[in-house]
C-alpha cells in the first residue's frame, strides 16, 4: 500500500516535472526563438499596437519585417522600383551579375542560410577608400543579416563601391550601387543600397550612430546657432555646381562657405570642420560631387536648414525630401545657386518658418528614416526584394566545394578574392 502510494506520487512528480519543463521550454523558445514564429504573429494585438518610438527603437537593428513596415512605410520606394524593373525584365540570372565588365571596385557575394560569403572581389589591391567602402558595405549588410529576427532568403548579388557604377550600356548587367543617375536609363538597372558611411567614413566621421549622438548631445537651440550657411568642399569636382555656390555667396555676411583643397596642409588645418560641427550653423549647403555626395545625410541630421540644389543622383532616401508646404524639410535650389542670397535673407527674417523646416528634417530624417534601425530594415528589404526576382544560389561549386570565402575569414585581410594560394 505504502509502496503503491509512493509509486503514484513518484509518477505524478515525474509527470508534473516533465509538464513543467515542457512549459518552461515553450516559454523559453517563444521568448528567444522568434525565428520559427515571429512574436508579432503570437501576439497579434501587440503587433497592431506597436508603433515606432524615438529614441527607443532608433538603434534597434533587429526590427521585424512588420515593424520595419510600420516604422518606415515610405522607405522602400527604390527597392520597389528595382523589383518592378527586374520583374518586367524577366528576372535576374547569374549572367546579369557577373563582373567581367569592370576592372575593379566590385564585389560579388552570397547570403546562404544567414551566412555571408564573398565569392569574388576585384579591388585591384587599391588601399584606402576602396577597403573602407568594401568594409562599410559588407559590415552593414552582415549586421542586417545577424540582427534579422527571421531568416533571410538565400541570394547572390554584386555591388560596386565606386561613386559611379558605369554599367555597360548595351548589356543587361545589374549591380547594387550607392546611387543611380536619375535620368540615365542605364541607371534604371541599378539597385540603390545605403552608402558605406552608415558604417563609418574614416577621416570624415566615425560611425554613423556616434556622429548622430555627438550632434544630439551638443547641438545648440536653433536660435543660438550661427546665422550663416556653411559649406566646405573641393572645387576640383563638379565645378559648375560648386563654383556657382562660391560665386553666389562670396563676400556675404551670412556666408561660411569655403572651398577646400585636400592636398593643402594649411587648408586641412584651418578650414576643415567635422560633419557634426556643420550643425553649429543655421544653414548648410549640399552639393553633389563625382556623383551623389555622402554629406547630405550628415546635413539632414542637423536641426538646421539644408539648402540642396536640383539633384542628378538618387540615393535610397532622397525621395523623402519635401521642397514646400507644411512638410517641407529642406530648401530647394537650382544648380546655379542664383536664388541663394534671396532665400537666405528670407529665412533670416522668417525664423519661425525656418525652424519649422528644421523641425521637419529632424523628425523625418534624424529620428526616423536615417536611423540605424531604418538602415538595417532597408538592407533586409533589399535582400528580400532581390530574392523575389532572382534565382536561388548553390552553396557548392561543381567540385562539391563550398563557394567563396565566409565573410568572417575574408574580413581579416579584405582585398582581392580569390587570391593566389597562400605559401604556407
Ligand atoms: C591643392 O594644393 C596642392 C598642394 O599645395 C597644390 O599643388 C594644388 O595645385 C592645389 N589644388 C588646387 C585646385 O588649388
Ligand atoms: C511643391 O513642390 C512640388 C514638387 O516639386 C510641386 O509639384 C508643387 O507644385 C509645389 N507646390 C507649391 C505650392 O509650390
Ligand atoms: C516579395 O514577394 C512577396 C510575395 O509576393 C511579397 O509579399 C513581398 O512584398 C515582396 N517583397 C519585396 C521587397 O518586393
Amino acid at each position: 500500500m505504502l509502496g503503491g502510494k509512493y509509486t503514484f506520487s513518484r509518477w505524478s512528480f515525474i509527470f508534473i516535472s516533465v509538464a513543467g519543463l515542457l512549459a518552461l521550454l515553450t516559454l523559453w523558445s517563444l521568448s528567444t526563438d522568434s525565428r520559427k514564429q515571429p512574436l508579432s504573429s503570437l501576439f497579434p494585438y501587440g503587433a497592431a499596437e506597436w508603433t515606432y518610438e524615438y529614441p527607443r527603437h532608433s538603434l534597434n537593428y533587429g526590427l521585424t519585417n512588420e515593424q520595419c513596415d510600420a516604422a518606415f512605410p515610405d522607405l522602400f520606394k527604390e527597392i520597389d522600383r528595382s523589383v518592378a524593373y527586374w520583374r518586367k525584365a524577366g528576372g535576374i540570372r547569374p549572367s546579369n551579375i557577373e563582373l567581367s565588365w569592370r576592372e575593379s571596385g566590385v564585389v560579388r557575394v552570397m547570403i546562404y542560410n544567414e551566412q555571408l560569403y564573398v565569392l569574388e572581389s576585384k579591388l585591384a589591391d587599391v588601399p584606402g577608400p576602396f577597403h573602407e567602402r568594401t568594409s562599410g558595405v559588407l559590415n552593414t549588410l552582415n549586421r542586417a543579416i545577424l540582427s534579422s529576427p527571421s531568416p533571410l532568403p538565400n541570394v547572390e548579388l554584386s555591388f560596386v563601391i565606386d561613386d559611379i557604377a558605369r554599367l555597360p550600356e548595351h548589356t543587361a548587367h545589374t549591380i547594387l550601387a550607392f546611387s543611380r543617375h536619375a535620368s540615365d536609363p542605364v541607371g534604371d538597372r541599378v539597385w540603390v543600397m545605403p552608402d558605406f558611411s552608415f558604417w563609418s567614413w574614416p577621416g570624415i566621421s566615425g560611425s554613423w550612430p556616434s556622429t548622430q549622438q555627438e550632434v544630439i548631445e551638443r547641438e545648440a537651440t536653433y536660435a543660438d546657432k550661427i546665422a550663416q550657411i556653411v559649406w566646405r568642399g573641393a572645387l576640383d569636382m563638379n565645378y559648375p555646381v560648386r563654383g556657382s555656390l562660391i560665386k553666389e555667396s562670396q563676400g556675404k555676411p551670412w556666408s561660411a562657405i569655403m572651398s577646400f583643397n585636400w592636398s593643402d596642409p594649411i587648408d586641412k588645418k584651418e578650414k576643415k570642420i567635422s560633419m557634426a560641427d556643420h550643425c553649429k550653423y543655421k544653414f548648410t549647403a549640399h552639393t553633389e560631387g563625382i556623383s551623389y555626395s555622402g554629406r547630405m545625410k550628415y546635413l539632414l541630421n542637423c536641426h538646421s536648414l539644408t539648402f540642396i540644389h536640383e539633384l542628378e543622383w538618387v540615393q535610397h532616401y532622397h525621395h523623402l525630401l519635401v521642397p514646400n508646404g507644411s512638410e517641407q524639410n529642406y530648401v530647394p535650389m537650382s544648380r546655379d545657386w542664383k536664388e541663394l542670397p534671396q532665400r537666405i535673407e528670407y529665412y533670416i527674417a522668417n525664423t519661425h518658418e525656418a525652424e519649422m523646416v528644421a523641425d521637419n528634417a529632424v523628425k523625418l530624417f534624424r529620428e526616423r528614416y536615417l536611423s540605424p534601425a531604418a538602415e538595417a530594415c532597408y538592407w533586409r528589404k533589399l535582400v528580400m526584394g532581390w530574392a523575389n526576382v532572382s534565382w536561388v544560389p548553390e552553396l557548392f561549386d561543381a567540385n562539391g566545394k563550398t563557394r567563396g570565402s565566409s565573410w568572417e575569414e575574408y574580413s581579416i585581410d579584405m582585398g582581392e578574392y580569390p587570391k593566389d594560394e597562400r605559401e604556407d
